[in-house]
C-alpha cells in the first residue's frame, strides 16, 4: 500500500494528435514542497488540470490519500483536500480583501445544509471571519483587511490569492506560476510565504514555476517534464546539474531569460 499523499501513474493526456502528458509517473509525500518544472508547453498546467479533475486523462491513474481521484467528480476535489491557484484568475477587485477570503472559505460549507438549518451558520461565519483575520495577521496583511483588493500592490494580491486557496483547509495546494510578473522582492516574499504555509500549517505544495532560483530554493524535490514526458526527478542539486534538464531548457533560452 502506498503511503504517498498523491500518486500519478502512467498519466497521459492527448488533445487530438498532440500528447500533452505522456505516461508520467510521479508522487508527492505529505509535507513536501515538490516543483513541477519544464519548458513552455511541457504539460505542467495540463497535469494540474488532470489532478483538479478539470480534464479527464486519456490513460493512467491518480490517487490522493489512497482515494482513486478519477472516480471523484470535479466539485468534490476541494472537499477532498486539494486546492489550487490559477495562472490568471485574480481577486474580485471591488470586494475587500476580507470578503475575497470569506468567499474562499465558503467552499468548506457547501452542501452542509443541516448545520445551517440548525442555526449553526452564524457561529461558523463568525469563526470564518476570525480565521480570515488570523491568516492575514499571520502573513503580515492584517492592516489591509478592509482595503479593496484592487488597491493592494501586485505581490500582496498574489499572497491573498494563496490565502484564499488555503481557506478551504486543503492538505495539498497546487500553485501554477505564483511569482509570474513579480519583482525580486515580491518573489522573495512569496517564497517565504510558501515555505511558511508548509512549515506552519503542514500544507503539502506542488509548485509549477519558471523562476528557477525560487524553485531551487524552496523545493524539496523536483520533477521535470519536457514534451509531456518526465525526463528527470531529484533534489534541486541533482536537477540543477542534470545534463538532460539543462539541454531541455537551452532550446528556449532565447525567450526565457530567467531560466
Ligand atoms: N485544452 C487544450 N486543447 C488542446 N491543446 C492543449 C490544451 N491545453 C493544453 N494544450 C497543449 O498541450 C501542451 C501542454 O500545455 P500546458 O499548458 O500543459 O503546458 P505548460 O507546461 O503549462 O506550459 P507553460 O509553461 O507555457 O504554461 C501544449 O502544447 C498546449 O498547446
Ligand atoms: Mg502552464
Amino acid at each position: 500500500m502506498s503511503e504517498h499523499l498523491l500518486v500519478a501513474s502512467e498519466l497521459t493526456k492527448r488533445f487530438g494528435g498532440l500528447t500533452a502528458v505522456d505516461g508520467v509517473d510521479f508522487h508527492v509525500d505529505e509535507g513536501e514542497i515538490v516543483g513541477l518544472i519544464g519548458p513552455n508547453g511541457a504539460g505542467k498546467t495540463t497535469v494540474f488540470n488532470l489532478i483538479s479533475r478539470f480534464l479527464e486523462p486519456t490513460a493512467g491513474t491518480i490517487t490522493f490519500a489512497g482515494v482513486n481521484l478519477l472516480k471523484v467528480p470535479p466539485h468534490r476535489v476541494i472537499g477532498l483536500g486539494i486546492a489550487r491557484t490559477f495562472q490568471n484568475l485574480g481577486l474580485f477587485p471591488y470586494l475587500s480583501v476580507e470578503d475575497n477570503l470569506l468567499i474562499g472559505r465558503h467552499n468548506q460549507f457547501r452542501g452542509r445544509i443541516l448545520p445551517l438549518a440548525l442555526g449553526l451558520g452564524q457561529r461558523e461565519e463568525r469563526a470564518a471571519a476570525s480565521e480570515v483575520r488570523a491568516m492575514l495577521e499571520a502573513f503580515g496583511l492584517g492592516a489591509v483587511r478592509g482595503a479593496l483588493a484592487s488597491m493592494l500592490p501586485y505581490g500582496s494580491q498574489k499572497a491573498v490569492e494563496l490565502i484564499r486557496a488555503l481557506m478551504a483547509g486543503p492538505r495539498l495546494v497546487l500553485l501554477d506560476e505564483p511569482v509570474a510578473g513579480m519583482n525580486a522582492a515580491e518573489t522573495q516574499a512569496m517564497g517565504q510565504f510558501i515555505r511558511r504555509v508548509r512549515d506552519e500549517r503542514g500544507v503539502t505544495v506542488l509548485l509549477v514555476e519558471h523562476d528557477m532560483s525560487l524553485v531551487m530554493e524552496i523545493c524539496d524535490r523536483i520533477v521535470v517534464l519536457d514534451f509531456g514526458r518526465k525526463i528527470a526527478e531529484g533534489t534541486p542539486h541533482e536537477i540543477g546539474t542534470n545534463p538532460r534538464v539543462i539541454e531541455a531548457y537551452l532550446g528556449q533560452e532565447v525567450d526565457r531569460a530567467q531560466v
